[in-house]
């Protein structure tokens, strides 16, 4: 596994070793004709300022990335102004006008609301500074110039993989069904639709013959969606959920969680009416995202199933070295131009790979890799 993270870490690398001397136009960039080249401002020795704003401070994963990608372009020689917007989108739009008014020459940006932030981006662009989206695609405007993520859809098969697995769902059919409950993401993240996606193809062919079933009958993205990924959300609904549809003999046996947070409230709102202390009541078979310390610990425990590990230092990685790449005026290469559209256009995209984490991989895959330090892990 340390061999797939250097793998992983080398392909983000490789992936945007540059052409040189292509210089983008401005309108088509938003990069700025005759900008100075590498992290040099326009006073000379001034360092050029990088904008970065990142959705909040209470998720761990943003702690990490703000870090990874302030460090990296730090030590290339730019300035850095990270914001984080207490997922409040009135908060974010107000960080990026601040942001343009200072004078940034690049901004880095992953959002609330995707929707939200046409405005913004508009000013950006008068005022010819890239925007490169950062995990999360920013909607309906022209005025984004790239999107730096992990295959979104890929995750959701994901997703999808660690029920397939979990569950064995091969050996179940409609005489023998596996019990289910699903959740989704944030509506207003377009990175939600990738997951649902990829998880809903991937446990399709269980659910036409059968061997699959939502007590609930709650499966559409809309119904099962969690606003703003918010983990005391979906523990009330999962406390819903029980007390409609399992006061009787019916037993959950899974529930697909696209977020490390929700599992975990999941499985508090289970162990609330007896999953995992009664007999014939084990705890579901949950997976997740973003492999945060806690469910490390809980995956450790053999209560979490497993979740999807998207390791946010080949992200933060990538991203310093697009930001540079665009500040030097050449043009990455090694971006795919198919697959994001924003609903304006479609957004030239570096996708990385993500790595599912289970009790069987977890020392390599997160504690090996210094993904999580021991420090971080306490004493589990
Ligand atoms: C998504 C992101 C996930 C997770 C979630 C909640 O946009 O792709 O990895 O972090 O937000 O913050």
């Amino acid at each position: 596994m340390k061999l797939m993270q250097r793998m992983l870490m080398a392909a983000a690398v490789i992936a945007l070793i540059t052409a040189s001397g292509c210089n983008r136009s401005a309108k088509t960039s938003g990069a700025q004709s005759g900008t100075p080249s590498s992290a040099q401002g326009q006073a000379g020795d001034e360092k050029a300022l990088v904008g970065v704003v990142m959705p909040t401070r209470s998720e761990e994963r943003w702690i990490k990335d703000g870090n990874a990608v302030k460090e990296g372009l730090e030590k290339l020689g730019y300035s850095v102004d990270l914001q984080y917007s207490d997922d409040d989108i009135a908060t974010q739009t107000r960080q990026i006008d601040d942001l343009i008014t200072k004078g940034v020459k690049a901004l880095v940006i992953a959002s609330i609301d995707g929707s939200a932030l046409s405005n913004q981006l508009a000013n950006a662009a008068a005022a010819k500074i890239p925007v490169i989206s950062y995990d999360r695609l920013l909607m309906q405007s022209p005025n984004v110039d790239y999107y730096v993520s992990f295959d979104n859809y890929k995750v959701g098969v994901q997703m999808g993989d660690i029920l397939v697995t979990g569950l064995k769902l091969d050996q179940a059919s409609s005489a023998n069904p596996v019990i289910v409950e699903l959740f989704a993401g944030s509506p207003d993240d377009n990175n939600s639709v990738g997951f649902y996606q990829g998880a809903m193809d991937r446990l399709k062919p269980y659910f036409d013959n059968g061997a699959l079933k939502v007590p609930s009958g709650q499966i559409e993205r809309t119904v099962i969606g969690t606003l703003r990924w918010d983990a005391a959300e979906a523990q009330k609904r999962m406390e819903n959920l029980l007390s409609a549809y399992y006061s009787g003999d019916v037993v959950l046996n899974g529930i697909l969680s696209p977020y490390d947070p929700i599992s975990l409230s999941c499985l508090e709102a289970c162990k609330a009416v007896g999953y995992g202390s009664t007999p014939g009541k084990p705890l579901p078979v949950v997976g997740g995202q973003d492999c945060i310390v806690a469910s490390v610990k809980s995956i450790l425990a053999g209560e979490q199933y497993a979740t999807v590990l998207k390791d946010t230092r080949s992200l933060g990685a990538a991203t310093v070295t697009l930001v540079d790449t665009i500040m030097q005026g050449k043009t990455p290469t090694g971006l795919d131009y198919t697959s994001y559209n924003n609903g304006a256009k479609i957004v030239p995209s570096l996708l990385l790979d993500s790595v599912i984490v289970t009790k069987d991989n977890v020392q390599s895959a997160v504690i090996d890799s210094g993904y999580h330090t021991l420090a971080e892990r306490g004493k589990n």
